[in-house]
């Protein structure tokens, strides 16, 4: 007899100022658990979609019809997040939200605390870390995690800090002169919003002069326009900025992020991935995947890591999270090892210099899973063990 797979969950797709939200019948929002493609596919197309799961146990979405959806009972499903008064709500909020922390995220739990406290209380947070380490990852699960109305601004694509961040002066025959106020005006008079500043530091100055008034907690304005009439639009009550830096010396196009504008905000640092960590969170997504593959990626990945933290280093940086998740992608898409490494690894390091340049070294350190082990030029067995330890 054939078993018919029924989804556990359904949601409806809403538009929400950019954004494209998943909502189940009980409240809880989905949008983080599925693609942005899907969802606003679903929302164009309006039908709900469902959560199933695969042979191996692993959730995707699809479209569900109404006699699916007619036949399923409810579902018991954790009640919505609302941001909590008074303070032993509060301090039970932050301390029980681990579990809104989306399960592809790897990030500790002390980490994620913070972030969410930083939220619940309104701070202006800055994620650091290096590259691909998570950053805009991490901030979009927590504007997910609140159920705040919530904005993305992607600062680092902006050309036009004014029109973005204020908007545009338009002319009209019959109206004459007239301001269109941008999103962001939106976003900042809109109560209790969650407001996404992703690549702040590859923003340009003029956009960090606009947020100066902006994030500063005893001012909390805008200003339209600094030569004319003056006027400001005051930040509403209880509006939270989450920013990300690309901060480091990989950045060439970032610019150094004013002190200024630096010190108004809470720091939040993303950690590496250990390479257990990074191992857990490729198996996690990649579960056909064999599992040995996988870990040789995590242990190319931390050895790059840690060869380029040494003084000594003979490269100027690690291999990111993101690559390495690019490099399964590969792998689960049938492509060898090596054929991965050389598309998205290689390129990523300086070919000049022959056998001293640093694609030289990281391709030895690619070699040493692809063979028997025996080549032991560069490495010898426990200091493979040690590092990857
Ligand atoms: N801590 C992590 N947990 C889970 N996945 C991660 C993590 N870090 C990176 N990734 C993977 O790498 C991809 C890139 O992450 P993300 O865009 O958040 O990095 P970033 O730190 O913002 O990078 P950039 O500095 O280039 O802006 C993610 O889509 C995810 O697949
Ligand atoms: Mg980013």
């Amino acid at each position: 007899m054939k078993q018919i797979n029924l989804p556990d969950i359904i949601v409806t797709i809403e538009k929400s100022g950019n954004r494209f939200n998943a909502w189940d019948a009980d409240g809880t929002k989905w949008t983080s658990s599925i693609t942005t493609g899907a969802r606003k596919k679903a929302f164009n197309g309006n039908y709900p979609l469902g959560r199933f799961t695969n042979k191996v146990g692993k959730h995707y979405w699809r479209q569900v019809n109404e006699d699916i959806i007619s036949s399923l009972l409810p579902t018991p499903s954790p009640s919505a997040v609302e941001i909590p008064e008074d303070h032993a709500e509060v301090l039970n909020f932050i301390h029980s939200s681990y579990s809104l922390k989306p399960q592809g995220l790897v990030m500790s739990e002390l980490k994620w605390k913070y972030l969410m406290r930083s939220a619940v209380r309104g701070k202006n947070i800055m994620m650091t870390g290096q590259a691909g380490c998570g950053k805009t990852m991490a901030a979009k699960a927590v504007v997910n995690a609140l159920d705040r109305p919530d904005y993305y601004f992607n600062l680092g694509a902006t050309q036009d800090p004014r029109a973005t961040l204020i908007g545009n002066v338009h002319f009209d025959k019959t109206k004459g002169t007239f301001f269109s106020k941008s999103l962001f005006v939106k976003a900042i008079t809109t109560p209790n919003s969650v407001i996404l500043l992703d690549e702040l530091t590859r923003a340009h100055p003029d956009a960090w002069n606009i947020l100066m008034t902006v994030l500063d907690y005893g001012q909390r304005y805008l200003r339209l326009d600094e030569q004319e009439d003056q006027a400001t639009i005051r930040v509403a009550d209880g509006v939270t900025f989450v920013a990300t830096a690309n901060i480091g010396n990989e950045y060439t196009a970032t610019r150094v992020l004013d002190k200024a504008l630096m010190d108004r905000f809470t720091i939040v640092e993303m950690d590496l991935l250990s390479d257990e960590e990074e191992k857990g969170l490729l198996t996690y997504m990649f579960p056909n995947v064999d599992n040995t593959l996988l870990e040789n990626v995590a242990k190319i990945a931390h050895m790059t890591r840690i060869e380029s933290s040494n003084e000594t280093a003979r490269i100027s940086s690690g291999i990111s999270t993101r690559t390495s998740v690019e490099m399964s992608g590969l792998l689960f898409d049938g492509f060898k090892l090596e054929e991965a490494a050389d598309v998205c690894v290689y390129p990523q390091y300086d070919n000049t210099g022959g056998v001293d340049s640093e694609r030289t070294f990281v391709k030895q350190i690619v070699q040493k899973f692809l063979d028997d082990g025996s080549n032991d030029e560069l490495f010898s067995e426990e200091e493979v063990t040690e590092a990857t330890n």
